[in-house]
């Protein structure tokens, strides 16, 4: 199975028409938060408009799981927390998203909340629990916007902004592999990566950069390898294998990445 992994993309019209003409060449599409962009000029009901179309049309060519991230909060819950209540309507569209589980290719993947507050936290960590009686035998990936606190997949350049209970999680439950975003440069800045390995779980954040096509990762499952292609260059990791940082650059793409999607020109 192939899997294209992307997040960040922060309402930029030429990824998000990047990931659409590329989702056809992956079995499952994950975006990792931050659809749309608080700072934006465009009215924020527009971007869940035009968001919203944009991931129907990816769901229509292939699977597609989608977690909200701090830009996707759209409105406040009774109990005072934002939260992503224009999500709700997307999973009509046949998207996995918050507070989904599905299954694919021997892989459970949960699609975890941006949390704000106690009321978000508490469902998330029900969701953990009652996932977790369901990885027996499967693999278990969570999607999860904030990579883990003191991860490289977190490291701004100057400090961490990660998840510190999201470390906690990861101690407790030892999924194997969680896929973040939101920490847009650590894939680019010394000391920081997009792939880390805590006990065996591997972290993932793809990065965000300007333009088409946006940073992304892609895995294939039996060739058992993470691609990571970004502005810089691509790098890869083999899943089966130890991690050793720094990440060597690649000098060509492995052959499984085929056809490849369209590339900057
Ligand atoms: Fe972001």
């Amino acid at each position: 199975m192939r899997c294209l992994v992307v997040s960040d993309l922060h309402y930029a019209l030429p990824q998000l028409d990047w990931l659409l003409n590329s989702a056809p060449n992956f079995d499952l599409v994950i975006f990792a938060g931050d659809a749309l962009d608080v700072g934006s000029l465009v009215d924020f009901s527009a971007q869940t408009l035009v968001v919203r179309k944009y991931l129907q049309r990816i769901a229509a060519a292939t699977r597609l799981i989608f977690c909200s991230g701090n830009h996707d909060m759209d409105c406040q819950s009774e109990a005072g927390e934002k939260i992503a209540r224009w999500v709700e309507g997307v999973r009509s569209l046949g998207v996995a998203c918050d507070g989904d589980a599905i299954v694919l290719d021997n892989t459970l993947y949960s699609v975890l909340p941006w949390w704000d507050g106690p009321v978000v936290r508490e469902r998330l960590l029900a969701q953990l629990k009652a996932d977790s009686q369901r990885r027996q035998g499967l693999r278990w990936v969570w999607i999860h916007h904030a990579p883990p606190r003191f991860s490289p997949t977190s490291w701004s350049g100057k400090q961490s902004f990660g998840d510190a209970d999201l470390v906690d999680w990861i101690g407790r439950y030892a999924p194997d592999a969680v896929i973040s975003g939101h920490i847009h440069q650590s894939p680019f800045v010394q000391e920081g990566s997009w792939a880390d390995r805590i006990g065996s779980t591997w972290v993932f954040n793809s990065g965000r950069q300007y333009g088409a096509p946006p940073a992304f990762i892609a895995f294939d499952t039996i060739a058992g390898e993470a691609l990571w292609v970004s502005a810089m260059g691509a790098q890869s990791v083999r899943l089966d294998a130890p991690l050793h940082r720094p990440i060597p650059p690649l000098r060509a793409l492995p052959d499984w990445f085929e056809p490849q999607p369209p590339m900057a020109g």
